[in-house]
């Protein structure tokens, strides 16, 4: 078994859903919280599938973590668990210290105490792969370098500051104890099943919806995109080939203006599902105050994993956004679950 963290939330159930595609990979156990991130609905096709064992809980309970270690002996542990979203992060940001810094030492706590425990090769092939974010190396201008694993941390909101802080924690855990991790800071996800709080999900619906397209400051802000699938791709990769103590950037080699990306969105909605009045769905652009501490630019040298382990990003932006897009279009069952918020009660639905 492998246990996955945060399972239910955009990546993880991309990456859940991706590992159990693969008949020869190991079983999950999902342990989720279900915060208003998790939903089931996007794991609905395993509902049946006894290579997936969803557990409803928190990272940060240590008697419960330490239950499921001693119970499925996993050979690895996939953290995504976290509180993911910057503008909650400004509005309220004790759940991130609560689950993305004190979560992360939980587990990391029993997940050590575990591992001790192990021995010959079970002890030998045991890993602890941390997901993170380039949000933790702060912000460039528009002339420096792209991110590399050699910038120092300089953090700017409290999410990636959180996030920082639990990448530390899984460094020294390395360091001190030589509990066997590895980190990998990725650029910004889009595709499938994203919660539309974000820019791309919500840009598709409320396009659709005949609703503004709101746009933070002057749009000119600058995102690395990574198609999730690419991404969960990479942490395959890592998980099975990566240096033990490394870390890693994942990156798409995409960077965008937040504006340029609406304005791609539109293109495809246009040509997809053309307006009956013939009008194109950029009139719906509405510029809105910039978010305070907005980052200006992110971008991310992905040249390590390519150098190292041979990886790289399958799909270009064109392609990605074209897939996402069209994803969108044709699961308005699941679109609708979010919007309407009866995707909560998709536990006692699904798993009583
Ligand atoms: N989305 C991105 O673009 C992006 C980019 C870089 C890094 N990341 C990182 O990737 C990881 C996954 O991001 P995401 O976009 O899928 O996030 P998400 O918010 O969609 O999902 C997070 C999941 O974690 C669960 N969760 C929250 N607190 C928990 C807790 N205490 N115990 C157990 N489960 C808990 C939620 O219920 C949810 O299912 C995060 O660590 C995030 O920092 C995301």
């Amino acid at each position: 078994m492998i246990l996955v963290t945060g399972g239910a939330g955009f990546i993880g159930g991309n990456f859940v859903l991706d590992w159990l595609s693969v008949p020869s990979n190991e079983g999950v156990i999902n342990l989720d919280k279900l915060t208003y991130a998790g939903n089931l609905a996007t794991l609905a096709s395993l509902k049946d599938d006894p290579h997936h064992i969803f557990v409803h809980g928190d990272i940060g309970d240590k008697e419960l973590v330490a239950k499921l270690l001693k119970e499925h002996q996993p050979r690895a542990i996939v953290n995504f668990a976290a509180e993911s979203h910057v503008d909650r992060s400004i509005h309220g940001s004790a759940e991130f210290v609560n689950t993305n810094i004190v979560g992360t030492f939980n587990l990391l706590e029993c997940a050590r105490e575990y591992w001790n425990e192990l021995d010959g090769s079970a002890k030998k092939v045991f890993r602890f792969h941390h997901v993170s974010t380039d949000e933790v190396y702060g912000s460039l201008s528009a002339t420096d370098s792209a991110f590399t694993e050699t910038n120092s941390y300089e953090p700017n909101s409290p999410y990636s500051a959180s996030k920082a802080a639990s990448d530390h924690l899984v460094r020294a855990w390395f360091h001190t104890y030589g509990f066997p991790v590895v980190t990998t800071n990725c650029s910004n996800n889009y595709g499938p099943y994203h919660f539309p709080e974000k820019l791309i999900p919500l840009a598709i619906l409320n396009a659709l919806n005949g609703k503004p397209l709101p746009i933070y400051g002057d749009g000119q802000q600058i995102r690395d995109w990574l198609y999730v699938g690419d991404h969960c791709s990479a942490i395959r990769e890592v998980l099975d080939k990566g240096k033990l103590g490394e870390t890693y950037n994942i990156g798409g080699w995409n960077e965008k203006a937040n504006i340029d990306v609406v304005k791609t969105i539109c293109a495809i909605l246009d040509e997809l599902k053309p307006l009956a009045d013939g009008k194109s769905y950029v009139d719906q652009i509405t510029y809105v105050k910039d978010r305070p501490g907005h980052d200006r630019r992110y971008a991310i040298d992905a040249s390590k994993l390519e150098r190292e382990l041979g990886w790289r990003p399958f799909e270009t932006f064109d392609t990605g956004i074209r897939k996402t897009v069209k994803w969108y279009l044709d699961n308005p069952v699941w679109i609708e679950g979010v919007v309407s918020g009866s995707y909560r009660d998709w536990l006692s639905k699904q798993y009583n």
